[in-house]
């Protein structure tokens, strides 16, 4: 029998792309084979984001566009899921009444039955959990959350590729209930998963191939692990992950600047594989502001926070997030966060425009006041300054010669080259390969190599710079300039 063709789409965060990844690997363990192409699928899932409503408008109108296809192939089966089906299922259909699955992220591991159920019934099936779980009891949310497991245990048995970077998730929900955000409506209640999960699985990737293992949560740093009256805090799950042969760099995302221990700064200089980066989301430079946002931290124990970080860290950089244009945010409570960026000088900064979300204690409780425009001048200027300042950061690099990880050819290289391609100029991938890889630090560099570096550790010397991305060479052990030209068969590793 010929496989059936499933084709996802993925939007939002790393969380999504990992469950994508895990759905795909279930999937494809069947009967599915994978495809690229949306016009031939049997099976079209998207996994959805609702953090901003410009991300659920993006679904809907994919969704209008899989209406038409239906038209000409009813036997196409439609499915959302992750957070917008979370969220408001009924919403969906109303608007979508040709979907035929609704999945939310935290029911994900019964996608094949729901596929089969669909086969034999053709009707529309649904499977949702959070916003139950809330009101459930302890011992059902226990058991509920063992279902939700499999999703993470199935990886072991179908993930076929062999990735040299890979998520692996610590914790799911978020318990923080910051006012403007819908997450703990659709990820539900934090629950950090058994540090024994999360080593095996590790161990497994890398096994597989992985180098680099970055662990995911929304609040990462507040995992803790009670098991038979003994804790393991994030800490130590940092340590007992260093401990995998052959691993080489561990990362985390996402760090909430209020439960940031010492213990975990100690482990960040004490472990050689965890890298010198933390995403820290700060959204305000205003004490007020974060008051609303009821974030649980001023902007002064931020401010210490990044002071310690830096002193147990030498070297570390840091990413953050703002929200631009909060309910009330005034012109100088704004200017606070310009003066914030100045005084931390980041390695980079997201900036969102406030997006009022239906269910929140912001929707409810206070009103979306700053005008559109307001809000885009702020995430303008916010942006600039921190363009100047990466900018700034950038240019001392120049010269240096840190370690990357090659990840593999530069997204912009492939696309330039794909330009010339249609334009019917014959390239060679040996001859014009620009290699992306990254430091420690998190920076982008970019630079001309064999694409068989990937997933290799290499020294690069850096000699030009822009504010988001780094220019180099490669460099021999002894810390020679290498043509990457005619690498094609007999790769050099260096560094
Ligand atoms: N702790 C989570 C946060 C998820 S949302 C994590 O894993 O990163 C990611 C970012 O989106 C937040 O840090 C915040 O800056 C932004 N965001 C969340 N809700 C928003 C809203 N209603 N409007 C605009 N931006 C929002
Ligand atoms: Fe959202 Fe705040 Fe949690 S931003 S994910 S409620 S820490």
């Amino acid at each position: 029998m010929q496989p059936r063709k499933l084709y996802v789409e993925t939007m939002g965060c790393q969380m999504n792309v990992l469950d994508s990844e895990l759905v795909i690997g279930q999937l494809t363990a069947r009967s599915f084979a994978l495809s690229d192409d949306v016009s031939d699928a049997d099976v079209v899932l998207i996994n959805t984001c609702s953090v901003r409503a410009h991300a659920e408008d993006k679904v809907l109108s994919h969704l209008g566009a899989l209406r038409r296809r239906k038209q000409r192939n009813p036997d196409m089966i439609v499915g959302v899921i992750g957070c917008m089906a979370e969220r408001d299922p009924g919403g969906l259909v109303a608007k979508m009444p040709h979907i035929d699955l609704i999945c939310g992220p935290g029911e994900l591991n019964k996608i094949p039955a729901m596929i089969d159920e669909l086969d034999e019934t053709r009707r529309r099936v649904i499977a949702l959990s959070q916003s139950q779980s809330r009101r459930s009891t302890a011992l059902q949310r226990a058991t509920e959350y063992d279902s939700v497991e499999a999703l993470d245990l199935s990886r072991s048995a179908c993930i076929q590729d062999h990735p040299t970077q890979a998520y692996v998730r610590v914790q799911r929900g978020c318990d923080k209930f910051c006012t403007f955000c819908v997450v703990p409506f659709t990820r539900g209640p934090e629950r950090s998963r058994p540090p024994e999960q999360i080593v095996n699985e590790a161990r497994m990737l890398v096994d597989r191939g992985a180098v680099e293992i970055t662990l995911l949560g929304q609040t990462v740093n507040s995992y803790i692990h009670q098991d038979s009256g003994r804790a393991v805090p994030f800490s130590e799950l940092l340590s007992r992950l260093n401990d995998i042969d052959g691993l080489e760099r561990l990362r985390f995302v996402t760090s909430y600047p209020g439960d940031f221990g010492d213990d975990i700064l100690q482990a960040m200089r004490d472990l050689p594989k965890v890298c010198e980066y933390l995403h820290l989301p700060v959204q305000s430079g205003s004490d007020a502001v974060l008051g609303r946002m009821r974030r649980q931290y001023s902007v002064g124990e931020y401010v210490d926070l990044v002071k310690r970080a830096r002193e147990f860290v030498p070297g570390i950089t840091l990413a953050t997030d703002f929200i631009v244009g909060f309910c009330g945010e005034t012109d100088e409570e704004f200017a606070d966060s310009l003066r914030l960026v100045e005084r931390i000088r980041f390695k980079n900064v997201f900036v969102f425009k406030y997006s009022e979300r239906p269910g929140t204690v912001a929707s409810k409780r206070v009103t979306d006041d700053v005008p559109d425009d307001v809000k885009r001048q702020r995430n303008i200027a916010l942006l600039r300054l921190q363009e100047r300042i990466s900018m700034e950061h950038n240019r001392t690099l120049i010269g240096e010669t840190p370690e990357v990880l090659v990840e593999g050819y530069s997204k912009r290289a492939v696309k330039a080259q794909e330009a010339e391609q249609t334009r019917g100029d014959e390239i060679g991938h040996e001859e014009s390969s620009q290699l992306v890889g990254r430091t420690r630090t998190d920076r982008i560099v970019v630079f001309p190599g064999d694409i068989r570096l990937t997933g290799r550790s290499i020294k690069v010397r850096i000699k030009a710079a822009t504010a988001l991305t780094l220019h180099g060479e490669l460099v021999d052990e002894d810390g020679v300039a290498r043509m990457p030209g005619r690498l094609s068969n007999r790769v050099q590793i260096g560094g």
